[in-house]
Formats: structure tokens, C-alpha cells, sequence
């Protein structure tokens, strides 16, 4: 089984993870001082998520986490990749922290830490606290200089323990989803403000980066962003054009600033917005890294779209690949490709997949199994994706599969299901996917290959 995957080509000190958010998995929004974030507001604002769902409970995580540990364990990963929540270390944004918000933290890495459990923390995955969007949220610069206080407090209380720190979980999706297409929040349309918060995100990048190496020497720091690979639909020279728009607005606009290329020049000229620079910022958003999370879960095939929106560029159904439960199309060489592109065009010396999954409707049968054959495949073709991309020269360090439980796909609501482990929303029942055993056999294989 195991032998069709190249497990030896992975170094014997590979991290096998899962990944989550606090937003998606926590619940207890209202508890210990925490105060509501960008995403409780536009959860419970109607009609803005799919069956008016919201993460008032999620995974009840925020008092199942030995629970939730518990299942890492079974499924024999070493590391865990979660985001510590803005609002409940501090609450009005900037200012005063919430002693009872870090203790959970403190208490949930300790726990780890016990259960042989490396944790990966990310310090922004979208929950921008509410209060903060009032005063103008990401459009400001002010919001940018906030992250990074915040982000100061947290490393330097859990520093002396976490090593591996990521700044932002995908901005591209907090920029153009939040603010140009209006499908996360904050729901804003508005190309001024997308670009504008673009820039403040990587901003806050670079000043968070910084501020986390201030508070806690020996930080390992990096950035997690998701991408596509971008093909045309056709060979006419509108449908490249309309790629090479499409992989500036997904990949290039993302990566070259922070690679030290400053924001390409054909966008720029494509979205017509004034950046808000000021001097020294190009080389602050450019902080070097010491690693790179990538987070990928499908290739997109475009074509010409000149009366559509920016940037122009429509994805097409391709009616033979196979798609997801969220009518993602899968290709995994897509997983190969962009592990090739960091390595060898952008010169990343670590990388991680941060995030890869699959939603599909999964139900527990009545043998009380989950039997998900699509998301194992899905699985197994990424995982010989990572070691096709490792024999090619990519320094690929960890896996992260998202995620660990299924959980808050936010706009989606809870009806998408990405976990290894199944939740029962009603009862908070958990149980473990076929998909979940495959990947500990994996794991353990893996091992065994070093062994
Ligand atoms: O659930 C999200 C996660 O929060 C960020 N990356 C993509 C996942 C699946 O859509």
C-alpha cells in the first residue's frame, strides 16, 4: 500500500501535522474576555454564510483541546499548525492583554509539548478584532502596527516554548476575498480598499516578523500563503494574457514584494491604485524569512473575462477532472509545480505545505465508520506530490493536512468537511476518517523507512 509512495525521499526529520484555525474550531467566542472579531460579525450578519452558520461553538475546541490533542496522538503526528486568536489575548485590539485568553494558549502548547506534539503558530488567520475594523481595519496602517504588539506579547510569553511562528495565514484571501469580492470578511467590494489592505498586510508581515525575532530570539518565522497554478484555457493570446493577470492577482502579487522584487508592475498598472508606501517599507515587507508555508488545494484554468472583474480573468470548469466537494478541481502536479517555483524562482531555502485538503459530504455509516475514499486518494496523490518535488531539489520540511477535524469553512458554514476526524456538530462527537488512518499509516511508514 504504502509502497506506492516514496516516503524515503522525505528526510527522517519530516514533520507530519495537522493544521486548524481558532476562529474555525474554538467556539466560546463570548468566554474569558474575549471580544468579537471581524468574523462574528459578518457570521452573524444574514445571508452572508451558508445556512446562517457561525462560530459560536464550532469544534468546542476551547474546552475539548485534550480531546483534540488526544487524536494527534493517534494519528501519530509530530507537529500541529493553529492560530492564536487576536481577540481574546487583546480584546480592544492594542492596549491591555487578556491574562485568561494567553492562558489558554500557555495551557494548550503545554499540553502539547507533553503529548510530543510540535506546535506551529500562526499569529493572524483572519479574526481581525472588531473594534480594529471600526477604526478602519486593514484599509489603515495603524491595523498593521497593532498586529505586530499583539504579535509581541504572544511570542514573548510562549517564545521560550513555540519555535516555529508564521505572521499571516493567506492575506491573499483577508485582501481579495474580504475586500474586492466581499465573500469574507470584512465583505468588502471596493478595489481601493483591496489593494490598500494588501498592502497593510504585508506590511504588517514585515513589522511582525521583526517584532516576533525582537521578542523571542531563536524564533523561526514565516509567512503561509496559498496559491494556484495558472494555466490558460486556450492558446489564444487573450486567454495567456488573462493567465499571466490571474497568476500576478494569486502568486505574484503575494510573492514578489516579500521576496524583495517590490509589487509587480503589471498589476499595478492593472489595478490603477496609489500604494500607500512610505520610505523603508519595501525593505521592511521584505524582512528575510526562514521559512515559507505554502498552502495549496487547486490548479485554476483561466480564460479572457474583460467585462468581468479584476483581474479579468475567468476560471473555467475543466468537465473531465475530478473536483472536490467544493468543486475544486484536483491536481496535485499543481502541489509539485508550486513547490518547484518557491525553490527555484523565489530562492526559499525551507518550506512546509502549511495547508492541503479535501471537503467531501462524509457521513458516519452504520458500522460507525467513516469511510472517505475520495479525500485518502486526494491524500496519497499530494503526498508523492511533495516527494516528487523533494527529489527535485524543493527543501521541504513539513506537511500539514488541513485539517485535523472538520470544522467552520467559513462562508461555507459547517457543510463542508475537511477533516480527518468527523465532528458531530450536535453531539461534539468526534471520530476518526478512513482517510485519518491512512494518513497515521503513512506517518508510521515514513517512519519505518528511516528506521
Ligand atoms: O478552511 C480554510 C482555511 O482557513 C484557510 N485555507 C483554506 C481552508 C479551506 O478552504
Amino acid at each position: 500500500m504504502s509502497a506506492s509512495l516514496d516516503l524515503a525521499a522525505f528526510p527522517a526529520d519530516f514533520a507530519w501535522g495537522t493544521a486548524t484555525s481558532a476562529y474555525q474550531i474554538e467556539g466560546a467566542v463570548a468566554e474569558d474576555g474575549r471580544a468579537p472579531s471581524i468574523w462574528d460579525t459578518f457570521s452573524h450578519t444574514p445571508g452572508k454564510v451558508a445556512g446562517d452558520d457561525h462560530g459560536d461553538v464550532a469544534c468546542d475546541h476551547y474546552h475539548r483541546w485534550p480531546e483534540d490533542i488526544a487524536l494527534m496522538k493517534r494519528l501519530g503526528t509530530d507537529a500541529y499548525r493553529m492560530s492564536v486568536a487576536w481577540p481574546r489575548v487583546m480584546p480592544a485590539g492594542n492596549g491591555p492583554v487578556n491574562a485568561a485568553g494567553l492562558d489558554f494558549y500557555d495551557r494548550l502548547v503545554d499540553a502539547l509539548l507533553d503529548a510530543g506534539i510540535t506546535p506551529n503558530i500562526t499569529l493572524y488567520h483572519w479574526d481581525l478584532p472588531q473594534v480594529l475594523q471600526d477604526r478602519g481595519g486593514w484599509t489603515v496602517r495603524d491595523t498593521a502596527e497593532h498586529l505586530a504588539a499583539y504579535a509581541s506579547v504572544v511570542a514573548a510569553r510562549l517564545g521560550d516554548r513555540v519555535t516555529r511562528w508564521a505572521t499571516l495565514n493567506e492575506p491573499l484571501c483577508s485582501g481579495w476575498i474580504g475586500h474586492l469580492e466581499g465573500r469574507m470578511a470584512p465583505g468588502l467590494t471596493d478595489l481601493t480598499a483591496a489593494v490598500h489592505a494588501s498592502y497593510h498586510l504585508l506590511l504588517a508581515h514585515g513589522l511582525t516578523t521583526q517584532a516576533v525575532r525582537a521578542a523571542a530570539p531563536g524564533a523561526q518565522i514565516g509567512l503561509v500563503t496559498n496559491h494556484s497554478t495558472v494555466e490558460p484555457a486556450s492558446t489564444r493570446p487573450e486567454d495567456i494574457a488573462a493567465a499571466t493577470r490571474l497568476d500576478g492577482h494569486t502568486n505574484r502579487w503575494w510573492l514578489d514584494p516579500v521576496y524583495g522584487r517590490g509589487f509587480p508592475a503589471d498589476m499595478r498598472e492593472l489595478y490603477g491604485v496609489e500604494l500607500p508606501e512610505r520610505p523603508g517599507d519595501l525593505d521592511t515587507i521584505a524582512t528575510p524569512l526562514d521559512w515559507h508555508g505554502l498552502n495549496y488545494y487547486f490548479p485554476a484554468t483561466v480564460t479572457d473575462d474583460p467585462r468581468g472583474p479584476v483581474p479579468y480573468a475567468r476560471e473555467v470548469r475543466l468537465p473531465d477532472a475530478p473536483h472536490t466537494g467544493m468543486d475544486w478541481p484536483i491536481d496535485a502536479g499543481g502541489l509539485e509545480s508550486l513547490l518547484l517555483r518557491l525553490t527555484d524562482d523565489y530562492g526559499v531555502r525551507e518550506l512546509y505545505v502549511t495547508e492541503n485538503g479535501s471537503a467531501f459530504p462524509d457521513t458516519v455509516s452504520p458500522d460507525g465508520a467513516v469511510h472517505d475514499p475520495g479525500r485518502t486518494r486526494y491524500l496519497e496523490e499530494h503526498v508523492s506530490a511533495c516527494a516528487r518535488a523533494v527529489r527535485k531539489g524543493a527543501p521541504l520540511a513539513g506537511y500539514y493536512v488541513w485539517s485535523l477535524l472538520d470544522n467552520f469553512e467559513w462562508a461555507y458554514g459547517y457543510d463542508k468537511r475537511f477533516g480527518l476526524v468527523h465532528v458531530d456538530y450536535a453531539t461534539q462527537t468526534r471520530t476518526l476518517k478512513t482517510s485519518g488512518l491512512r494518513y497515521a499509516e503513512i506517518i508510521r511508514a515514513h517512519r519505518e523507512s528511516h528506521a
